[in-house]
Formats: structure tokens, sequence, C-alpha cells
């Protein structure tokens, strides 16, 4: 499979880890040559529940028995979208009634942006710099990262980019502001969490100015921070929340959730503002609907932040200057770049799976799926160390 998957499939960098997948089930990834790794990415941060969860697994093959794409979305009553944007409702702020499902995280951006120009018809975006919001056109302009955004120029107009977490510069968000899109918690950028009461700030700019603010929650959503939602730490709500990722229980999703008063206006004048063919699939939405009723039933959230505790306890080490990030999405910041390289591959080879984030070479991501258990963090974090010992006695 190696020599084919090099020929036949698209790649998107040089060296893909190239495992050759066999089965995963909880915590746990198996390649053919019945290896088995311990996942500490959880598919970047997208399988929630780990690997082929039975609840998860169940409501997609009892959806299968039912039926599977039908029609476009918006046009018929499918009982598992409705239920799926009904729960998001109820767990979210009065305001976040109405969710609108994509197919993927970049789409629901995209949906986002349009809602807010559509809705102030203004055409400005700020955004911040080292942000990450996707990969088509429109997400890739409020990327704040020009180096991998180049070659696609020219990109949308009038977009302007400010520091996250710096106050000063919310002066720049001005009533020529659409919207003002923000990770709640940087990914890319190394998992940088807002201080200083930062997002408030930003909501007060926008309601002053008359912005919209989007917060990109396809990261740390889903329970990841200990809290269903990362905003929901920080006392302020969005005009408009796009998630993703986590919320599909390994499925492909994306979803933008807003007022009924600002959804709406994607219905009309014109019509048909925002379509798509499969967003709301059927079993996209069953797998979703089982993911989100299990977190929220359970306490799976509240472990999170008890699980970064441990993980924090158990990560002490010469070459770990920091761990930054909330709840399980946290990454270990190494000395340097070939550092973090080397532990990643070597702990690859140790049984242990962990990855890169975007634009911070020095940073490690660990973002488990919320069931791994206390024993298995341990036993990660176990190698984890035992590497670092062997990298520095090499030094
Ligand atoms: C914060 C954030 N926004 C948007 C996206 C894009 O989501 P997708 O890859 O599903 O299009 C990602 C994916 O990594 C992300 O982390």
């Amino acid at each position: 499979m190696l020599d084919d998957f090099f020929k036949y499939q698209a790649q998107t960098s040089p060296h893909p880890l190239a495992m050759e997948i066999s089965h995963a089930k909880g915590s746990y990834i198996y390649d053919t040559n019945n290896k088995e790794y311990l996942d500490f990415v959880a598919g970047v941060s997208a399988c929630t529940l780990g690997h082929n969860h039975p609840k998860v697994v169940t409501a997609i093959k009892s959806q299968l028995d039912k039926y599977m794409h039908v029609m476009v979305y918006g046009e018929y009553i499918q009982k598992p979208a409705i239920e799926l944007a009904k729960l998001l409702a109820k767990n979210l702020p009065k305001s976040l009634e109405k969710t609108y499902l994509t197919n993927s995280g970049t789409e629901a951006i995209e949906g986002a942006l349009k809602l807010a120009k559509r809705a102030t018809g203004r055409s400005e975006i700020i955004a911040a710099n080292k942000a990450y919001h996707g990969n088509t056109m429109g997400a890739m302009s409020v990327m704040g990262f020009e180096e991998r955004k180049q070659a696609f120029r020219p990109l949308l107009p009038n977009i302007k980019f400010i520091n996250f977490n710096k106050e000063l510069d919310l002066k720049h968000i001005t009533s020529k502001t659409a919207c003002v899109i923000l990770e709640t918690i940087q990914g890319g950028a190394g998992f940088i969490v807002p201080s200083n009461n930062y997002l408030q700030k930003v909501q007060k700019r926008c309601n002053e100015v008359g912005a919209l603010l989007i917060f990109d929650e396809i990261q740390p959503g889903i329970g990841r921070t200990g809290k269903l939602f990362g905003f929901q730490h920080y006392n302020c709500t969005p005009d408009i929340l796009v998630t993703g990722k986590g919320l599909g229980g390994g499925m492909p999703i994306g979803a933008f959730t807003a007022s009924a008063e600002l959804m709406d206006l994607l219905s009309d004048n014109p019509k048909l503002g925002h379509i798509t063919t499969f967003g709301g699939h059927p079993v996209i939405a069953a797998s979703a609907l089982a993911t989100l009723q299990e977190v929220t039933a359970g306490n799976l959230i509240e472990q999170a932040l008890e699980k970064e505790q441990l993980f924090k306890k158990l990560l002490v080490h010469p070459l770990i200057k920091d761990i930054r990030g909330k709840g399980l999405m946290l990454a270990i910041i190494t000395p340097s770049k070939t550092i973090t390289n080397t532990l990643i591959l070597k702990c690859k080879d140790a049984g242990l799976i962990l990855f890169w984030l975007l634009f911070e070479p020095k940073a490690v991501r660990i973002t488990p799926p919320l069931t791994i258990s206390n024993k298995e963090i341990t036993k990660g974090c176990n190698i984890i160390i035992k590497i670092l010992d062997d990298i520095l006695q090499e030094k």
C-alpha cells in the first residue's frame, strides 16, 4: 500500500507519517503489522469519544438502515439533523439558537463570514495573526500566516489582522468592520489561551461599533477544554459560533450557530444565500448527535480538567519548557524544532502518537480522546519522559 499511497493519493506534505492503518478502538490505533499505538492526538482533536465508540457506531448503523442522503440541505425534515441542532441550542446561551450544518470546519467558516457580511452590509473582516480557520479561499484569507497563503493570492480583499491578546489593537475594529473572527484558544499558533479578559473586551468593542463577533471553536469545542465550548470559560458569547471536528464523533462535519434573526438572513434576499448538498447528512448528524449526547450527559467535560492536571504532573522534564492550552487541548513546548521533531518521531516508534502544531515548530500536540483513562495518560507520559531522557543523554 505504501507505494500506491504515494503514487495515487495526493499528498499534503513531503513527509507524511504514512502509518498503514488496520483498525482503531478506544484510545488505540493498530497498524497492519498489528502494532498498537496509544493515540494522544485523536485525529487532530476530532475523535472526542475515542475510536469506534459503541454508542456512535450504533447510531450510525441504525441510521444507515433507515436512510442516507435523500435531499440537499434544508429541504426535507430529517430527524438526526434537527435533534442535533436542538441539542446544541439546549446547551448554548439563548442567543445561539439556530444551527447550519456543513461538511467541514472550513465550510462552516465560509458560511459564518458570509452571514456577517450579509447581516452588516459591510465587507471588512478582522482576524488574528497566527490564526487558522481552514483552507478554502475565504478561510485561508483570514489565516494569519502569510508564508502559507502567498502562493494562493489574490484572496478575499479587505481583511485586517490584529494580534491575539493585544488590547491596543482593538481600536482597529471600527464601524467599517463586518466581523471579527477569532479562535477562542489559538490552535496553530501554539494553543494560546486568551488572557486578561481579552475576549470580553473584543466583544465589548464589537458591540460598540456594530461588528459581529465570530468564535471559531472547531478545535476547543465539544468538551475538550473543560467546558462544552471554550468561550464558556471567559464570560462572553459570540454572535456566531463555529464548530466542527470533535462534534462529528469521527465523521466529517462543520456547523455555525447564531440567533434566528441573524441566521434567517441566509434564506432570503437573496434566497439560497448558503447552500450545500450534503451538509446535515443524516448519518453524520446521527454520529454527531450520539457524540454530543454522550459528552453532555456524562462527566467527561469535568474530567478533562482533572486529566489536564495529571498530564501537567507527569510531564515535568528539563526539555519541557512550557505546557500551554487548557483541558485536553495541550501543547508541550520544547527548546527547539529539532527536539520536537525527534520526540514526535521516536514516540511514534515507541507506540505513542503525537503530532505537530501548524505554526509553532517547538510545540508538540497532546489532544487525546476525552475518554482516555488515567492509566493510558500515565503510560503515554512515561513514554514521552523516557524519550526526552534519551534525547538529553545524546546531546
Ligand atoms: C480552529 C480551526 N478552524 C478551522 C479548521 C478547519 O476545519 P476542517 O479541517 O474541518 O475544514 C480547523 C482544522 O484544523 C481548525 O483547527
